[in-house]
């Protein structure tokens, strides 16, 4: 029985990795930003919800203080928004690209930080975020969701750098893209159910070893492009 904290855990993919590790039996520490309308998170079995939103620095220190010392096999950093209306480089609503960059990127590495120590403590710790292509800075042009896009190459950078600060521990730090999902941030026309992308992603997730730390792991186990 592994302990599981998920962020974003009240819809879309981090939901159903909720249900997942519920339904295998593992402790699953669910949060969301709003316990109290979070009900599909409710209706399950043995798990435990808190509240979090990841740019809050209070909700962190809450977090963390209701922790204590107990011990974080798997960490997943799914919380994420895809941005503003208008974020094409010629086209910026730059309050709403720096919000992205709060809850995408700053809020992933705040965290992974405030419960290093709990990370720490268990026998072979992994630090998962989800990130997303669309981040690559070598895989392929785009000039849509720019706001999104720096974000993700930017948690990617931070991850990477993560892993190496860490390398000396067993802590296994990886960013795994979840395949282009129909959630409410996919929308209806992406080929991947959230449950079979929650599915591969904990397979990923449990194959990991620490040689894999630092890697930016694609839906189908390969590596993804930087
Ligand atoms: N869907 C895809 O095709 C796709 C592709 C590549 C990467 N991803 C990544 O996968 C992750 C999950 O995406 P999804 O498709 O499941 O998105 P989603 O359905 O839009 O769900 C996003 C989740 O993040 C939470 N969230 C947003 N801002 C937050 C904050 N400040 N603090 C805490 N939680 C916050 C939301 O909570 P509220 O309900 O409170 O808003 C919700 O639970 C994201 O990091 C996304 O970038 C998704």
């Amino acid at each position: 029985m592994q302990t599981v904290l998920i962020t974003g855990a009240n819809r879309g993919i981090g939901l159903e990795l909720a249900r997942l590790y519920a339904a295998r039996g593992d402790r699953v520490i669910a949060c969301c930003r709003d316990p109290e309308c979070a009900a599909a998170l409710h209706e399950l079995d043995g798990i435990e919800i808190h509240r979090l939103d990841v740019t809050s620095v209070d909700d962190i220190a809450d977090l963390k203080a209701a922790l204590g010392t107990r011990p974080i096999d798997i960490l997943i950093n799914n919380a994420g928004i895809i941005g503003p209306e208008r974020q094409s480089a010629l086209n910026m609503d730059f309050d709403g690209w720096l919000k992205t960059f709060e809850v995408n990127t700053l809020g992933p590495l705040r965290l992974a930080a405030a419960l290093l120590d709990n990370l720490r403590r268990a026998e072979a710790p992994k630090l998962v975020t989800l990130s997303s292509r669309m981040g690559s800075l070598t895989g392929g042009g785009g000039s849509d969701r720019i706001a999104y896009r720096s974000s993700k190459a930017a948690i990617n950078r931070a991850m990477q750098g993560l892993a190496e600060d860490l390398r000396g521990e067993r802590i296994t730090v990886v960013v795994v893209h979840p395949g282009w999902v129909s959630t409410d941030m996919g929308g209806p026309a992406a080929p991947l159910a959230p449950r079979e992308s929650a599915t591969r992603l904990a397979a990923i997730i449990a194959a990991l070893d620490h040689g894999d730390s630092g890697r930016f792991i694609d839906i189908d186990g390969k590596d993804a492009d930087w």
